[in-house]
Parts: structure tokens; sequence; C-alpha cells
């Protein structure tokens, strides 16, 4: 068995390894690189290559290692959208692609990314698995755009549900995290029940991970956490903190917190101190707290109903020890 780090380090090495055209203009190529290399906490396709060992031992990592590098390649280009449609300028501590080259090429690099992605999904030694790894990559990325437009609309919205939210979520990123899972676990020849929990697991992980994102993006150090705190205040985003901020408001709150949520660009550290006095003052950074923790041990009670060998989730174990206590 691979150790936790030993299986960072593979697959550390296969994004270093994996080969792009390099004839071609290298405004596209060059910002594929540097997302890529600017590193990351590389969950995915530790997820997936975790997921495969815990049932088909160090062989199933070897053999779902193409796959898991296609979550990756597939996250980062994500990323490469989600900064331009976000007006983010900072990630993993240095400018984001939109911000260096441009939105056209944020988008363009983001595209060849996504077929990227394709190609290494199609490169695995296990042709047999290709349709059906293709059928839950097809359906997870779909909703995540649907989870990133409902992201965008609840930005104009002032009536968006903690259950809307939770939905958004979920479609956004848990399913990311669940599918990486689900995949790892049918190359490990788990049954389809695992694969299935082991995808229940990931939800629950990912719920309280986005809500953890949402968390530091308010309450996190900009050096730290790589992107700039306060980002999701300024775009009015739905985030759990501000739906609850809503929902506990007595009627003059209310008031503040919709004149608050009027102010621009030009008012930024304004809003963002006013807003987070009002998150503490209903004790909503509390609630939320709360809530990661729930998800959490959700995530941990579906991992006990597994059948795998208890020794062989401790790499899933060390992961989700450093999730819960991460400040990147
Ligand atoms: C960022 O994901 C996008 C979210 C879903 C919050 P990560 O926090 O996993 O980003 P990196 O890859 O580690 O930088
Ligand atoms: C990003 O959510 C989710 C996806 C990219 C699909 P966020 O917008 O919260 O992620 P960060 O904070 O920019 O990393
Ligand atoms: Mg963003
Ligand atoms: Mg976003
Ligand atoms: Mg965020």
């Amino acid at each position: 068995m691979y150790t936790y780090q030993e299986l960072l380090t593979l697959v550390e090495e296969g994004v270093e390894n994996i080969s792009f055209n390099t004839s071609g203009p290298n405004k596209l190529y060059e910002p594929i690189k540097y997302s890529l290399a600017n590193g990351g906490k590389r969950l995915r396709p530790m997820l997936c290559c975790i997921a495969a060992q815990a049932f088909g031992g160090k062989e199933a990592v070897k053999q779902v290692m193409n796959t898991a590098l296609a979550l990756e390649v597939f996250h980062n280009f994500t990323l490469l959208h989600d900064d331009l449609m976000d007006n983010s300028p900072i990630r993993r501590g240095k400018p984001t692609v939109y911000k260096k080259w441009g939105g056209n090429v944020a988008i363009l690099s983001g595209d060849a990314m996504l077929t990227q992605a394709y190609v290494l999904l199609a490169g695995t030694s296990r042709k047999e698995l290709i349709a059906q790894t293709l059928d839950l990559f097809n359906k997870m990325s779909l909703e995540i755009y649907e989870g990133q437009q409902y992201d965008m609309e609840f930005e104009d919205r002032d009536d968006v549900t903690e259950q809307e939210y939770l939905r958004m979520i979920r479609l956004k990123t848990a399913v990311l995290l669940a599918t990486a899972l689900k995949i790892g676990a049918i190359y490990g020849g788990a049954s389809l029940m695992e694969a299935d929990l082991l995808y229940d697991f990931g939800i629950s992980l990912g719920l309280a991970f986005q809500l953890q994102d949402d968390f530091l993006d308010v309450y996190g150090d900009e050096k730290v956490f790589g992107k700039p705190i306060g980002g999701d205040i300024s775009n009015n985003k739905k985030t759990m903190l501000l739906i609850k901020t809503m929902n506990k408001a007595d009627e003059m709150q209310r008031k503040e917190l919709n004149n608050l949520l009027s102010l621009g660009m030009a008012d930024k550290e304004r809003k963002y101190k006013s807003v987070v006095a009002l998150y503490e003052a209903l004790g909503v950074d509390k609630d939320v707290s709360k809530l990661i923790n729930d998800y959490g041990q959700d995530a941990d009670r579906i991992l006990q109903n597994l059948s795998c060998e208890p020794s062989h989730l401790i790499p899933l174990h060390d992961l989700v020890k450093k999730l819960s206590a991460r400040s990147v």
C-alpha cells in the first residue's frame, strides 16, 4: 500500500509529465502549464487514487492514474473559467490566468484543458472501463456547469434559501469529489454498491469542503489561502454565511444588509467590515462552523459502512484530517 504522501508524490509526478503540444501558440499552452504547475492540493486525483488503492491495491493506482490526472486537469479548467466569472485576481498566491493573459486566453486555454482531460481519460490502459467512466464524467461536468450557473444567478437574488445553496454547492463542487472517488473505486474492482457509498461520502465531504472554502473566503489568511479574502462578499455571493444572516436579521439589520449589498467595488473595505460585523453579531460564523462539522461527521459515518480492509482506508482518513484542519 502507498501512504498518502507516496500517492501525492505519484500524482505530482503524473501532473508534471502530462504532455502537451508545444509547437502550437504559446498563449494557448503557456497558461495551461502555469495553472497546473502552480500547485494546489491535488484533492481530486488523490481521492481517485486512494479509492482505487482501497479496493485494488497498488496496481489499481497505476491503472487509474491517467483518469485521476484527467480529473485534476478538468478541475483546473473550471478554475480558469471560474476566476474570470468571479473577477478573481489571485489564485494559489499568483495572478490568475485571466489577469495575466486576459479573458479570451482564460476561455480558450480552459477549453483546451477540457479536451486534454478527455485525452487523458481515453488514454487509460483499462479500455473496457472507458464507456462507464465517460458516462460518470459527462454527468458530473454538466452538473458542475449547472452549479456554476446557479452560483452566478444567486448573486442577483436576495431570496436564496439554504436548500438552494446546498444544491448549488453539491453541483459545483461536491459531485467532482464524489465522482473522483466512484471512478477510483470502479478501477479498484469495488462493487457498484461500494462505489456508490464512496460517492455519497464524497458528497458530504464536498459540502463540508465548499462551506469551508466560503468560510475561509471571509476568515482565512490571504497569504496561506492563496486567494483574496472578501471576494465572495464583494461579489454578493449567496454563501451560507450570508443566507443565514438574512434569515436571522431583524428588520433594521436586514435593511443594513440590503444597503451593504448595493455597495460597489469603491466601498469594498467598508462593505467587507460591515458584513462581517453582522455575521458576528448574529453568530452565523459559529452556525456555519457547526454545519461543516456535521457534514464531516456524516462523511465519517458513511465510511464506516465500507467493507474494505480498514487499514486500506488510512490514506483517506489522513486526507480528511488534513481537510478538516485546512487553512488553504
Ligand atoms: C477550489 O478548489 C475550488 C473549490 C471548489 C472551492 P481547491 O481548493 O481544491 O483548489 P486547489 O486545486 O487546491 O488550488
Ligand atoms: C468554485 O467555487 C467551484 C468551481 C470552480 C466549479 P468558488 O468560486 O468558491 O472557488 P474559488 O473560491 O474561486 O476557488
Ligand atoms: Mg471563484
Ligand atoms: Mg465561483
Ligand atoms: Mg470560494
